[in-house]
């Protein structure tokens, strides 16, 4: 099991489909271990995209994660962290059927961020849950993987 951090930009709540795309990932067989809706301030905006700090996008990437509430989740699952980057598609020319080249032919104002490996979801989870907020839980599904 593998466990990674995903989250609704603020693009999603505003066109209403917040639920589809949280269904995608369930019907994938994803499990929901964590989740709640936050308004990132710059401080934790800097932290999450440390990495993007110095680029040339980072002032623009940065004003649209303040814009708005996002909904942040950390997603369980057998291979969850190349599963869900494989779900979303990539940041440039996500192809159809992929869940940022299904809403949207080209933006770099996408509409979800996904951990894009083991070091990334180590450093995301606890940026944004505390231990106590997640809360693993077993229906016995587990068997139908
Ligand atoms: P995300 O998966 O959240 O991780 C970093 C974000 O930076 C990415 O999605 C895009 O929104 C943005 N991004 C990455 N590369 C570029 C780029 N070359 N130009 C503009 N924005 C980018």
């Amino acid at each position: 099991m593998e466990r990674t951090f995903v989250m609704l930009k603020p693009g999603v709540l505003p066109r209403r489909i917040a639920g589809e795309i949280i269904t995608r990932f369930e019907r994938r067989g994803l499990k929901i271990i964590a989740l709640k809706m936050i308004k990132m301030d710059e401080a934790m905006t800097g932290a999450h995209y440390a990495e993007h700090r110095d680029k040339d996008f980072y002032a623009k990437l940065a004003e649209y994660t303040v814009s708005g509430p996002v909904l942040a989740m950390i997603l369980e699952g057998p291979d969850a962290i190349a599963m869900v980057r494989l779900m979303i598609g990539p940041t440039s020319g996500a192809a159809p059927g992929t869940i940022r080249g299904d809403y949207a032919r080209q933006t770099r104002l996408n509409i979800v961020h996904a951990s894009d490996s083991r070091e990334s979801a180590a450093r995301e989870i606890p940026l944004f849950f505390r231990n106590e907020e997640i809360i693993p839980w077993e229906d016995g599904n587990e068997s139908w993987f």
